[in-house]
This record gives structure tokens, C-alpha cells and sequence, in this order.
């Protein structure tokens, strides 16, 4: 028996936040997103997704019918109303350094301890640099008004863009970072439903708590970079990584998720959760220990100018003047998002040699367009690939993958193409007359 539901804030309503909040309230909790941008609330309050992500326009018109999820941008409001806030604020790559940029965080913290009265559970969800919570922890109390018996927890979030409501509602694992029994019963009650379906509850110390997070990102990234290290082997002997990675994948041990080759990781996690954990690491003077990420970061690095050179020598050994057709913009499908995203490095690489490039994409055309003015855009592929020298296929959206070849090759100028994610079916592409490219593969 957890006592009556806890009532729950959500400090930030970003990707991670705005998630969080639609399915508590789904859940069945009465929750109050938080945010000091205006627009945002307006926009969520009055039912508008503020970003792409499937399920999630439909939850938050359900929850919002139902009465238990509202929006505020007041401090104030949010500290009468909860009794466990959830801290969902970016923690973005610092300009100019490897570090994470903390203000999001600390400024949250801050204006949320001011309104606190207690008892309260204040719950960090945003990816931080170990250590982080041990110096919130000082800062909630220094700022919470006397007598508001305020705590820090830590709780992790491994969501997927695309796959956010799901990994929200049925997540692999649930990870507490405590300081008390009082903490770990709070979150237990914020949790209930998840905790009942028979998600697994990993109850921790605060930096282990935070750890997790940047551990598994750290080797999610490290298995993409090794598969894609063996692309570059691959290419120096003639052999295909495409098969090695399938006969690898019958190892359960190495399991197939996340060893699919090709132009590598991007996206607003995986690359900044590397460098900051790199940065940290250094910072407490184990800096070797994960050294190797500055090598996981390199070989993703360079698989984008692999593509670049693939399309270079397809093109027939300059790029200034030719016509490129670019599939996809978002960092993978499903997304409209472009942060870091391999995809736009890429035609912005051949637009800087000079190429004519069209990028094409279904859902990230408008953030890509604010980003990267410079650039032209579209959204049909077949209309975009009319006289193209050479087409890239950059994200494996399934509009894509099911490009007829016989089609798009009446209409380009020559039939030749990069499938920088192994998306396409080779066999098929050459028999329609294509000059198919993909890295790694003979
Ligand atoms: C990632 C993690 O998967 C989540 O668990 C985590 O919660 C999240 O970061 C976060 O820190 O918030 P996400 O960035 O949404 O989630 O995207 P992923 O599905 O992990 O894909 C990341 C990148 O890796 C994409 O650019 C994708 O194209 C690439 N990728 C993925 C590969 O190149 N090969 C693969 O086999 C898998």
C-alpha cells in the first residue's frame, strides 16, 4: 500500500517532458506541466504537439479531455500543487567545449525550491554529469523556504524519439536514485501502474543513478561505432557488412539491436552524452577509462565523410556543379528532429563542394529549412530526383524504402546511387540499371 496518489509537476515540456506529463496523466495522475516558455504551454494546453512524435498528439487530447493534465508557466502554481516534481529540462552540449550546459537545470531547481512547500520529492529526469544531483541536493535545501522538507531523487528517462509513449508506458527498467525510504516509497506511488505491470525497479545511490544513464547511451553508441569500424575493414577487403553483421547478430550475446551499419549515430543524446561523459570523466581524473569514446565519437565522424566521398566518386570525382538528390534530413525516421543529424552534415558537406542539392524529407523540411536556410528543400522524392546526377539515401524513412527503382530511374539524369543505411534492397536497384553504392559493402 503506496497512501493516495502523489499529484505531479513536470518542470520542462520539451520532448522528455511533454512526454512524461501526457502519460502520467494517462495514467491516471493529476499532473502540471511546467514551462517558462509561454508559447509552449499555450500550445500544449490548447492540445498541439509541439514536436513530431507518434501516439503522443492522441494521448494529450485524451488526457486533456479527462481533466487531470493542465499547463502553467508559474513557479508558484507548480509548488502548491505537487507533491513530486519531475525535472525534464535539456542539459545541451556546451558551445565550444565537450561539457554539458547546466543553467537549464540549476535554474529550475532554483525556481521551483522557492514555491516548495513540503513535504516534497523533487525527481531529476534530464541526463547530468555524475555529481550533479549531490550539488542539487545543497541547492534545494539552501533555497527551499524553512520547513519545506524537500528531497532529491534521480530517475533517469531511457525514452526513444519515435518510440516515446511506448517507452514511457512500458519501459524496460525503472531506475531510483535515493537518499531515503521516504524517496523510494514517493516514487514507488508515482509509478504504480508502470511498477504493477512487472517493469523491473532498480532502487540506487544517487551518482549510480545518474551513471546509468550516461553507461548505457555510452554503449549504445560504442556498439553502432563497432559495427560500423568493421564497415571501414570491410571496405579495405571486399567483404560485405551487411552479412557480417547479420551472422554476428545470431550471437545472443551480441544481439542484433543497434549493430545495423552505415552512416552512424546522431540526434539531440547519443553524441553530446559521449563528449559530456567524456568531459566528466577527465574532470575526476578517470579520463582513460573512457577514452575510448573519443574513438567511438572518430570512426562516427567519419563515416559521414565516407558517404561524402561515396557520392564524390559516383558523381565521377568532383561534386562542384552536380545535381544531388539527399533522402532524409531528420537523424533517423520517425523524427523531425535535426539536431546532430548525420543526414544534413552530409548535404551541407556537399553543398559547401559546390553541389546542386535537394534534401528531401517528410517531417523535418521546417526545422531544416530554419537551421539551414542555404539549403534547398522538398518533400516529394520523385519530384526532387527529376535530372539528379547521383541520389543519397541519408535516413531510412519507409517512404524511401519503398522507392520503386523503375520509377525514380526515369526520371533522374543518371542512375546512381549512395544507400548510406543499408535500406535498400541492392539486388533489386542493380537489376533496374542502377549504379547502387553502400558503405561497407563490395
Ligand atoms: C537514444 C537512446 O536510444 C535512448 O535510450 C535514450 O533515452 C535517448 O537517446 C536519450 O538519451 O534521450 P534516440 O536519440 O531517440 O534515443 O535515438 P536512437 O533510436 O537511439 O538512435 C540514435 C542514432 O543512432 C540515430 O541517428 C540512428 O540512426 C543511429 N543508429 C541506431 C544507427 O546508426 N545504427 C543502429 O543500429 C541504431
Amino acid at each position: 500500500e503506496t497512501g493516495p496518489a502523489p499529484r505531479l509537476t513536470v518542470i520542462g515540456t520539451g520532448y522528455l517532458g511533454a512526454t512524461h506529463a501526457i502519460c502520467m496523466a494517462v495514467l491516471g495522475y493529476d499532473v502540471l506541466g511546467v514551462d517558462v516558455d509561454p508559447d509552449k504551454i499555450e500550445r500544449l494546453a490548447s492540445g498541439e504537439v509541439p514536436f513530431f512524435e507518434p501516439g503522443l498528439p492522441e494521448l494529450l487530447a485524451k488526457a486533456l479531455d479527462s481533466g487531470r493534465l493542465r499547463f502553467t508557466t508559474s513557479f508558484a502554481e507548480a509548488g502548491a500543487f505537487g507533491d513530486v516534481h519531475f525535472i525534464c529540462v535539456g542539459t545541451p552540449q556546451q558551445k565550444g567545449s565537450y561539457a554539458a550546459d547546466l543553467t537549464y537545470v540549476d535554474a529550475a531547481v532554483t525556481e521551483l525550491a522557492r514555491h516548495i512547500r513540503g513535504p516534497a520529492l523533487v525527481v531529476g529526469k534530464s541526463t547530468v554529469p555524475v555529481g550533479t544531483a549531490a550539488r542539487l541536493t545543497e541547492l534545494l535545501h539552501k533555497t527551499a523556504p524553512a520547513g519545506a522538507d524537500a528531497q532529491l531523487a534521480w530517475n533517469p528517462e531511457f525514452l526513444r524519439e519515435g518510440y516515446a509513449v511506448d517507452d514511457t508506458l512500458r519501459p524496460d527498467r525503472l531506475v531510483f536514485g535515493t537518499t531515503s525510504a521516504w524517496a523510494e516509497e514517493r516514487l514507488r506511488a508515482a509509478f504504480a501502474p508502470v511498477i504493477a505491470q512487472g517493469t523491473p525497479v532498480v532502487v540506487t545511490d544517487l551518482p549510480t543513478a545518474e551513471l546509468v544513464k550516461v553507461a548505457a547511451n555510452s554503449f549504445l553508441a560504442t556498439k553502432i561505432s563497432y559495427i560500423n569500424a568493421m564497415a571501414e575493414v570491410c571496405e579495405a577487403t571486399g567483404a560485405d557488412v551487411t552479412g557480417l553483421a547479420t551472422a554476428l547478430s545470431y550471437d545472443d550475446r551480441i544481439g542484433g539491436r543497434f549493430l545495423k551499419p552505415g552512416l552512424g549515430f546522431g540526434g539531440g543524446c547519443l553524441p553530446k552524452d559521449i563528449r559530456a561523459f567524456t568531459h566528466r570523466a577527465e574532470e575526476l581524473g578517470v579520463g582513460q577509462a573512457v577514452a575510448f569514446l573519443r574513438e567511438v565519437d572518430g570512426i562516427n565522424q567519419r563515416r559521414r565523410a565516407r558517404t561524402v566521398d561515396l557520392v564524390r566518386e559516383l558523381a565521377g570525382g568532383a561534386l562542384a556543379g552536380r545535381r544531388i538528390t539527399a533522402l532524409g534530413a531528420a537523424f533517423k525516421p520517425n523524427s523531425d528532429d535535426i539536431r546532430d543529424a548525420p543526414a544534413l552534415d552530409v548535404a551541407r558537406t556537399l553543398h559547401a563542394a559546390g553541389a546542386v542539392v535537394t534534401v528531401v524529407d517528410p517531417a523535418a523540411v521546417p526545422n531544416a529549412r530554419r537551421a539551414y536556410p542555404e539549403l534547398t528543400y522538398a518533400t516529394d522524392a520523385l519530384a526532387a530526383a527529376a535530372g539528379s546526377d547521383v541520389v543519397v539515401l541519408l535516413t531510412e524513412w519507409a517512404q524511401f524504402r519503398e522507392i520503386d527503382p523503375h520509377v525514380m530511374g526515369d526520371v533522374v539524369a543518371h542512375r546512381r546511387i549512395v544507400d548510406g543505411r543499408h535500406a535498400l534492397d541492392s539486388v533489386q536497384w542493380r537489376t533496374a540499371g542502377w549504379d547502387y553504392r553502400a558503405l561497407g559493402r563490395p
